[in-house]
């Protein structure tokens, strides 16, 4: 069964923004960066900043052509900073880095692949961009296998209701893979997501 359209489908049901202008940053040219496909953009939304040292993926891209940033990424590069501008101070908040399209996005065998999962995070510091909480996943970076092809990387933000406490299962937590990020946000009675943010990139030796 595939995950990934239904995640998008959801988010890009509840706003579907255009996909704007992609952000370059220094010591990369445009020609390194393709917009995503509509369908692709469409799951971008909520005015969600997420950043890497030296690439700034608020706007949803393709690292097309830049082997040096799929590089970085993969191996030299921690957590990304990510900021929301928009949340309740006094709220908290929960966000999830997933990758719909593990092992290959034409057949998702292992989807969702959970890159990341903080819970708690107060609103006051995701303002800050700082992603301070409860951390049920660390940060795995991206690192998509030889010729899997292209991949989603997928970081959502969800609203916490006050006293739930949010956890995973034993099962859940023996693997990485086949996650379902859905049935997460369902038990913990999160909603939609308020603000939602994806990339593509590929193995840099590709
Ligand atoms: C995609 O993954 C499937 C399932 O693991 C595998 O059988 C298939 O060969 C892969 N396809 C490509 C193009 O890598």
């Amino acid at each position: 069964m595939m995950l990934g359209p239904k995640l998008l489908a959801f988010s890009a049901a509840l706003l579907g923004c255009p996909f704007g202008v992609h952000q370059i940053t220094r010591g990369t040219s445009e020609s390194d960066f393709k917009p995503l496909s509509r369908s692709d953009a469409s799951f971008c939304n909520g005015g969600l900043q997420v950043s890497y040292p030296d690439l700034d993926i608020s706007k949803c891209l393709v690292i097309s052509r830049e082997h040096l940033l799929r590089e970085k990424i993969s191996q030299e590069w921690g957590a990304p900073r990510v900021r929301l501008n928009t949340v309740d101070k006094g709220k908290k908040y929960a966000l999830m880095m997933v990758d719909p399209d593990a092992p290959n996005r034409s057949k998702p065998t292992r989807a969702h692949w959970r890159h990341w999962l903080v819970v708690d995070i107060e609103g006051a510091s995701l303002r800050r961009g700082e992603v301070r909480g409860t951390t049920l996943s660390d940060y795995s970076p991206p690192t998509p296998p030889q010729k899997s092809g292209l991949h989603r990387y997928q970081f959502l933000v969800y609203e916490q209701p006050a006293n739930q406490r949010l956890i995973l299962t034993k099962m859940e937590t023996s693997s990485l893979g086949n996650w379902d990020p859905q049935d997460f946000a369902r038990k913990f009675h999160l909603g939609q997501p308020v603000a939602a943010v994806q990339f593509l990139t590929q193995n840099h030796r590709d």
